[in-house]
């Protein structure tokens, strides 16, 4: 499936993967809102830059209380982005291409208009009534346990038809399934096969680690100054609301199921979780997920003894047999050229070689190939309803505004004189028309880096060997010629080498091509992808 591959082993090793913020990419259709054939119009773009396969952020039907992830059908496509065979002609022109299309699968709570939770809720005895989590008020009439949501607030809405509470870990517009009752999983059995015969190529799997939760629904125990920062904002461990044992059945089936397609099918965790040996756990033994993201990398300082605490600490937490993802950004946190790098294009490049180097499978999201930052919008353009809660510390939709093709009136994502649905960021600074024009671009450099993968096997499935930071400098192997310098400070310095050898590629990219003896002056702000003699 993947253009690259050069082994037995499953083609999302061999790939380079790309994040679609559906509604944010192409308007075929001139209503502001980016579509299916938009995508598939921009596939060109994908195959010059050297993609493998796109994931797309939820297409299913939805009333988009969260843009998608509050899912009313999970087997049609919502028909502001298009129709199935819309989708269907964007698998086809994909391969055409060799590459692959993952969707995106919220099996953890669906949309309250979804039919399930409308039949449900309307009576204690209704057939899908336990397809979701119900559970009596407590004594003083409250919610039946502490459980706060993800995001904020009670995890529990009453529902006055039948005087019981309906557990939510999202939004109350997106009731909790329950994992525990075999007809959901049946149902998602369904799901998946549904897809995967449709030629779709895997799923990436929303909050993976919280979809079973603790059966007998007890408290989750308070935090104290040692836990993850996110948890102490909620004052609570979620103990009993995440990463219970039994998740990691649904995962052994769903790989079971992956494994009956050729190629197998790929299972891409968002395993939201803050420490590595958790993460692991959703590899299992080669037989649940076949990638799992790594939060505590995204969440990273941008500094090189930051990263590499964290690249060498994964590496040591993985199975043997486990294969690490990588990613910079994605539609839920601030794009690393603005959280990372200040703006600064050298900075976003150096975050690009990185992602592009490290052992595992890279995913770039729609827009890092230019070093997009964020788009600041206004206040009253805000459509998200985490950011309209939590801005400006928390804003989602910053990094989910239309792809700038062009500097025209449009951008080249919809007609000129059509509002987007989310507003644009500067044109003249970052577009792809521009870029492409410019061989010293960000897009050009990115372009390059992936070519160097497809030519280097030690790029992609080579070992990985940290060779020390010296300063703000880290210098990483792979395989036994490649070697990377990632300078992530200002002063210039001079990096002793193990010999002589050649710069494949430099962030600036004035210095491809230059040979070294035993040492390479590197200045602030720049990496380098060596290939030693
Ligand atoms: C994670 C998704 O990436 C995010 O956008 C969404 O709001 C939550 N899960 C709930 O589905
Ligand atoms: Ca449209």
């Amino acid at each position: 499936m993947a253009a690259a591959s050069t082994s037995h082993e499953p083609w999302w090793r061999n790939a380079v993967l790309y994040q679609i913020y559906p509604r944010s990419y192409g308007d075929t259709n001139g209503d502001g809102i980016g579509d299916l054939p938009g995508i598939t119009a921009h596939l060109d773009h994908l195959e010059w830059l050297g993609i493998d396969a796109i994931w797309i952020s939820p297409i299913t039907v939805s009333p988009n209380a969260d843009w998608g992830y509050d899912v009313a059908d999970y087997c049609d496509v919502d028909p502001a982005l298009g129709t199935l065979a819309d989708l269907d002609a964007l698998v086809a022109a994909a391969a055409a291409r060799g590459i692959a299309v993952v969707l995106d699968l919220v099996p953890n709570h669906t949309s309250i208009e979804n039919p399930w939770f409308v039949d449900a809720r309307a009576s204690r005895d209704a057939e899908h009534r336990d397809w979701y989590v119900w559970a009596d008020p407590a004594a003083d009439g409250g919610p039946p346990n502490n459980w706060v949501s993800s995001f904020g607030g009670p995890a529990w809405t009453l529902d006055p038809t039948t005087g019981q509470y309906y557990l939510h870990n999202f939004l109350p517009e997106q009731p909790d399934l329950n994992w525990w009752n075999d007809a959901v999983r049946d149902e998602f059995d369904r799901i998946l096969r549904f897809w995967f015969d449709r030629g779709i190529a895997g799923f990436r799997i929303d909050v993976a680690h919280m979809l079973v939760k603790d059966r007998e629904l007890r408290d989750n125990p308070p935090t104290d100054d040692t836990d993850d920062w996110i948890d102490q904002i909620r004052e609570q461990r979620p103990v009993y609301n995440t990463s219970r044992p039994e998740v990691h059945d649904v995962y052994r089936r769903w790989r079971l199921i992956a494994r009956q397609y050729d190629p197998e099918r790929l299972l891409l965790g968002e395993t939201h979780v803050p420490d590595l040996a958790t993460l692991a756990s959703f590899y299992g033994h080669d037989d649940e997920l076949g990638l799992a993201f790594n939060f505590p990398f995204l969440f990273s300082d941008f500094t090189a003894d930051g990263l590499r605490a964290i690249v060498d600490a994964t590496a040591a937490a993985l199975p043997a047999d486990a294969w690490p993802v990588w990613t910079l950004s994605n539609h839920d946190v601030s794009r690393a050229p603005t959280r990372w790098c200040a703006g600064d294009a050298e900075r976003a490049r150096c975050a690009l070689l990185l992602l592009l180097t490290l052992r595992g499978t890279p995913v770039l999201y729609y827009g890092d190939e230019l070093g997009l930052p964020d788009t600041a919008v206004p206040v009253d353009r805000l459509v998200d309803p985490v950011s309209i809660m939590y801005q400006p510390v928390h804003n989602r939709d910053a990094a989910r505004t239309p792809m700038p093709w062009t500097a025209d009136a449009g951008a080249g994502f919809t007609a000129a004189g059509v509002e987007p649905w989310l507003p644009f960021g500067d044109l003249a600074a970052y577009n792809v028309a521009a870029q492409r024009d410019d061989v010293r671009s960000t897009l050009h450099f990115t372009r390059e880096l992936l070519a160097l993968r497809r030519e280097y096997d030690d790029l992609r499935v080579g070992d990985f060997v940290d060779a020390g930071s010296f300063d703000n400098v880290w210098t990483y192997r792979r395989g036994d010629r490649l070697l990377v310098v990632l300078h992530l400070g200002p002063e210039p310095v001079s990096i002793p080498m193990p010999g002589s050898g050649r710069v494949l590629l430099d962030t600036h990219r004035t210095r491809d091509g230059e040979c070294f003896a035993r040492a390479v002056e590197i200045e602030g702000w720049r990496g380098l992808l060596v290939a030693l003699d």
